[in-house]
């Protein structure tokens, strides 16, 4: 229901531009999400010392409370290099970062005055760990993006604790739900007044309805502060763009807004045990994938408790710069491609329609296929090499429209080691043959 009066909302709002030339308010805010295409998230918190899942292994009982809290002793951040991490960052080509300030069992990264239970009170680190982090993202010129968790497992005054005990319900216990709202909402002001951040990361909405969380109140009260800020979601529906989680859309989905967070291996935070990473090549087309449906891939990393980012994460971070630092211009500030009908891969569009980008994997057989694109093509050349592409027009026939089936030839020597892209420029903006039925019948 949510999702049709959004895109009822956003049709309304892209009729009124075609109108009368205003863009709407929020396409303008969503700009440089829209464009950024690629994030990295952060999973950095008590978990990462043992390697176990993050809050959830002591929520579902794998490990008890008290021995989870025991990791605090490890969190020393020994070999944090915050300006280090926002450099890997950014030279993997994302545009913005989301960092964990606090996850669902309640630790703080930063020097939160709600409490003690922050890496400066409570960890072998004593410092504020946030902070630093931030100041590298803004340096960088990268956005700033806060994960914020909405429940607190280890509060005593929170609803939850753990799979098999929750400690009060909120209508038993008003008062005490008061309280806790009043702890997480100052916490969230303290983010916004520290970090001004550019975008919020909710998460665990599920545990309450959207009255018991306030969300409307709280929606308002982050925009007071920076009426551009963009929330996820996860706010109970009161956010800006929606979440896909690990599993990559086989359809596009019907949302303008959206952003697939997805692990490296099969895990958010740091595990020793969890060596099944998927390859650069497979990060790659996942990404691929999700710009040619109009989304961004926000790819997660997960530091140990001494700050450094195990190697195999580093190594995918470099590999996708390189990518992404190649073929740039079919990457950022382009919108969603055509549809599969037409290309048998990922396309994505230049915003004024008259450049049409093929992602390619492998060699293709040499030859790559375009079909029903009614356009003239231009020139065609190998993104971020430069070679001139030669191609040829199969059954098109003089007394009908119908467009043919173009076939472009694809030299062995110019292929990318993981995916090759393509530039189609084309005569006018991207026409397409969508008739129904045979050629004949067309006509
Ligand atoms: C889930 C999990 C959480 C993880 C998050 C990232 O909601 O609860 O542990 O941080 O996904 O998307």
């Amino acid at each position: 229901m949510g999702r049709v009066v959004y895109v009822i909302l956003f049709l309304m709002g892209m009729s009124l531009q075609a109108q009368t030339g205003i863009v709407p308010e929020k396409e303008l805010k969503m700009q440089w999400f829209k464009d950024a295409k690629l994030g990295v998230f952060i999973h950095w918190g008590l978990y990462s010392v043992n390697g176990i899942d993050e809050s959830w292994s002591f929520y579902n009982g794998y490990i008890s409370h008290k021995d989870y809290l025991k990791q605090t002793k490890g969190f020393n951040a020994k070999k944090y290099d915050p300006k280090a991490w926002a450099k890997l960052i950014k030279n993997s080509g994302a545009k913005y970062t989301v960092i964990t300030s606090k996850h669902h069992e309640g630790f703080a990264l930063w020097d939160s005055a709600y409490g003690d239970f922050n890496a400066v009170d409570n960890s072998a680190a004593k410092k504020d760990v946030l902070t630093p982090f931030v100041n590298a993202v803004r340096e960088e010129k990268l956005k700033l993006g806060i994960y914020y968790s909405l429940p607190d497992w280890s509060y005593g005054g929170y609803t939850h604790f753990t799979r098999d005990s929750i400690r009060y319900k909120v209508e038993e216990e008003p008062q005490r739900w008061q309280k806790f709202l009043k702890l997480y909402q100052g916490q969230l002001r303290e983010l916004s007044e520290n970090y001004n951040p550019d975008l919020y990361w909710f998460d665990g909405d599920w545990e309450h309805s959207s009255d018991e969380w306030e969300a409307p109140k709280v929606r308002q009260m982050l925009l007071d502060k920076n009426p551009n800020v963009i929330l996820n979601s996860r706010l109970r529906g009161h956010g800006d763009y929606e979440t896909p989680e690990q599993g990559m859309p086989i359809t596009r989905p019907k949302s303008p807004y959206w952003e697939l967070c997805m692990t490296m291996n099969n895990s958010w935070g740091y595990q020793k045990n969890d060596s099944d990473y998927k390859t650069t090549d497979q990060v790659i087309g996942i990404f691929a994938d999700v710009i040619s449906n109009g989304g961004n891939l926000l790819l997660d990393i997960g530091p140990k408790g001494d700050g450094s980012i195990p190697n195999e994460q580093v190594e995918i971070l470099q590999g996708l710069g390189r990518w992404t630092n190649k073929h740039k211009e079919a990457i950022y500030g382009t919108i969603a491609g055509i549809p599969k009908e037409h290309f048998y891969g990922p396309t994505t569009l230049s915003k004024d329609k008259k450049t049409l980008y093929l992602f390619v994997k492998g060699n293709a057989n040499g030859e790559v296929v375009l079909r029903g694109l009614k356009n003239n093509i231009n020139r065609i050349y190998v993104v971020g090499e430069g070679t001139k592409l030669k191609h040829r027009e199969v059954g098109k026939v003089y007394w009908s429209h119908y467009p043919g089936i173009k076939y472009i030839e694809l030299p062995e020597y110019v292929l990318d080691k993981n995916m090759t892209v393509l530039a189609v420029m084309l005569d006018g903006e991207v026409d397409l043959y969508r008739e129904d039925g045979s050629v004949i019948e067309s006509n």
